[in-house]
């Protein structure tokens, strides 16, 4: 075993992933398609290296129930490739964006984390069967191995094989911006995976999501090929509000949203309607995404950020491929 260092970058759905398909909950298969925009700036930065016995710290401190799905994702690693005992690792993990919040942590960490594990333990894999393997650890992660606009295929197979990220293309494909509007402060209450498992219990509304996904994942990505904003935001929006009608038709109701979210929303529309080209998404969290023009973009984050209630507008570009390298 050696000592790995890697770097990952979040990303954003713009066509969503809500629900798992029924299978070994291990391979965490994601009931629908999506598809994302890799961030700039916003980042997982993960070292595995030899240890004495098992650590985990995340920006310094240690977490035991995070350290036992690192341990976890370790085991899954490794196990892909060695029937043996997997050695025991010290990680390391440094988040460059606010954990828990609906900012995707989970995406860059165990995209960072498959990665640096993989080159530690010198395992010979693919970018896509890293993807396939992150997304074990989360089926957001398995999109932050590339950079620019990546598409998450729901695949078929029991084993999940055939279910992994691909990159449909480059960030430099087309220059965007994604505002992150900062609506509130603190962890979210309710996870994904548990949300998403209650959705699809109890939402009336969650076998119309499912079903309509794949059209929206089509339609979103001849929106891109052909760099068409006003197409590929109105997809991306009447996803984002399928996923939601869905989660607030769960019982108990899954209402991620506060007041501010709803502000900010309404003010992206006041801004079309002014002739601005924005278009919003949102996630399991309050706050609020703007898809829009390099040139808009501080039109429109001051806007937003006059909002009453939001805390930061953060502009972000598309980001790059995840990358790993070897330590000394
Ligand atoms: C609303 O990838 O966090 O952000 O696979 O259970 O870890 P798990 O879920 P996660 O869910 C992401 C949900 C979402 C939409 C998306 O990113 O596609």
């Amino acid at each position: 075993m050696r000592a790995a260092r890697a770097v990952a970058h979040t990303n954003i759905a713009l066509i969503k992933y809500w629900g798992k398909r029924p299978g070994d909950p291990d391979q965490n298969l994601p009931a629908v398609g999506s598809l994302s925009l890799t961030l700039e700036r916003l980042r997982s930065e993960t070292t595995v290296r030899p240890g004495e016995r098992d650590s985990f710290q995340l920006d310094g401190h240690s977490d035991p129930a995070a350290a036992a799905k690192v341990a976890r994702h370790l085991d899954r690693v490794w196990r892909s490739a060695n029937p043996g005992p997997r050695p025991p690792c010290a990680v390391d993990s440094t988040n460059h964006l606010p954990t828990a919040a609906g900012l995707a942590s989970s995406a860059s960490g165990f995209a960072a984390l498959t990665l640096a594990a993989a080159a530690a333990f010198e395992l010979d894999l693919d970018r896509g069967a890293l993807s396939a393997l992150a997304r074990r650890g989360s089926g957001s992660a398995a999109r932050s191995l590339w950079g620019g606009f990546v598409r998450l295929d729901r695949g078929e197979r029991p084993d999940g094989a055939d279910c992994r990220a691909r990159p449909l293309f480059p960030a430099d494909h087309w220059d965007l911006r994604l505002l992150v509007v900062h609506t509130a402060k603190g962890p979210k209450p309710i996870g994904s995976t548990d949300g998403m498992q209650r959705s699809a219990d109890t939402s009336p509304y969650y076998p119309a999501w499912v079903a309509t996904s794949e059209a929206d994942l089509e339609r979103g990505e001849r929106a891109l090929a052909a760099r068409d904003l006003p197409a590929l935001g109105a997809v991306m929006e009447h996803s984002c509000f399928k996923m939601h009608a869905c989660m607030l038709a769960t019982v108990p109701p899954l209402i991620y949203w506060n007041g501010t979210t709803l502000a900010a929303i309404h003010e992206v529309w006041a801004a079309r309607r002014a002739g601005l080209e924005a278009y919003v998404t949102s996630d399991a969290g309050p706050h609020v995404k703007v898809l829009c023009r390099p040139d808009q973009a501080a039109e429109l984050a001051a806007r937003l950020a006059a909002v009453p209630g939001v805390h930061a507008v953060d502009t972000l570009a598309p980001g790059p491929d995840a990358r790993v390298e070897l330590l000394p």
